[in-house]
């Protein structure tokens, strides 16, 4: 095979702007793929449906945090001015131990363990992340939720001035979101405080994230300040915003398209091809019983 020296080529003129830069992992998957023709199907689909982390670069340069613009690399360049110290999480609704916890009392000496998950964006790419997180499970048992407690809403800080985003009308602000209480606590669903081995860098929604594996990204909300139980569903964010095409249940599914688009493929960041999109994000064995007798068209 010929493959021209970088010096001769400028690498623009044959792929798009975005993919250039990629092109080396364009030509690694290009390799794989190449090896897998040669493969049964089913080992074409194991060997392409790796978790191979997607480059650290990538997930703390290709953010949605709409609190910092709405544009990709806008986190990365502006969410410095979110001080993430002292952090204090407020605990409130349907719950016997109500209060204001600094983050630390808040995590309750938990240690963080290391969970590889892939996150599937409703727009369409997909990356693979380490993330560092304590299982939402373990934490909140300790508040005491009463019976009436059937929801858990999450709340980002509100703070136009640390938050140039929120001088905007992009959003309705403070960005909400909300599991049912069988979601909050399944043991895949973790309260995340680091990724890659450090702490979360404020892009990626230090100092604590939500992080639910088998729902598109929007769910795994960034940078929580308060944690209320509700006996109805909370009102979310980007459901309040276009209810026809993000629904409280956001779980990935590629049988719903987005009234907009087709959710059947995805391209994972820092890979050429796009993929097949997994149902429940390849989470199905763990999850699907949650959902038994439920119309997901319904339930979006
Ligand atoms: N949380 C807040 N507060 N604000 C946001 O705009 N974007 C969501 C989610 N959490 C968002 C948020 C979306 S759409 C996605 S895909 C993920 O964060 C992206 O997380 P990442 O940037 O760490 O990959």
């Amino acid at each position: 095979m010929l493959i021209q020296k970088p010096a001769d080529l400028d690498p623009s003129e044959i792929t798009p702007p975005e993919l250039y830069a990629r092109r080396r992992e364009f030509l690694k998957t290009a390799a794989v793929l190449g090896a897998a023709a040669l493969l049964p199907p089913s080992m074409v689909q194991a060997a392409t449906d790796d978790l191979k982390p997607t480059p650290y670069k990538d997930v703390t340069s290709y953010n949605n945090f709409y609190e910092f613009g709405s544009g990709k690399t806008d986190p990365a360049e502006s969410a410095g001015s979110l001080k993430i110290k002292p952090w204090t999480v407020a605990v409130e609704g349907h719950c016997e131990k109500p209060g204001q916890y600094v983050l630390e009392d808040f995590l309750a000496s938990h240690t963080a363990e290391e969970r590889l998950y892939r996150l599937r964006c409703v727009e369409g790419w997909s990356m693979v992340i380490p993330w560092l997180g304590i299982p939402l499970a373990k934490i909140l048992p300790r508040f005491q939720p009463t019976a009436s407690a059937k929801y858990v809403e999450f709340t980002t800080l509100l703070d136009p001035e640390q938050m140039p985003g929120q001088r905007t009308r992009l959003l309705p602000w403070p960005y909400i979101e909300g599991l049912r209480m069988d979601e909050a606590m399944h043991p895949l669903t973790l309260l995340a405080t680091g990724l890659y081995g450090k702490e979360l860098l404020n892009q990626n929604g230090a100092p604590l994230r939500l992080v639910v594996p088998w729902k598109y990204g929007f769910k795994s909300i960034k940078s929580i300040v308060k944690i209320r139980f509700t006996e109805q569903p909370p009102a979310t964010t980007w459901n309040l915003e276009a209810p026809s095409e993000y629904g409280f249940y956001a779980n990935v599914n590629p049988d719903v398209d987005h009234p907009r688009w087709s959710q059947k493929k995805e391209r994972r960041i820092g890979e050429f091809f796009r993929r097949d999109t997994l149902p429940f994000n390849g989470y199905a064995e763990q999850v699907a019983g949650l959902y038994a007798g439920m119309d997901l068209r319904k339930n979006f």
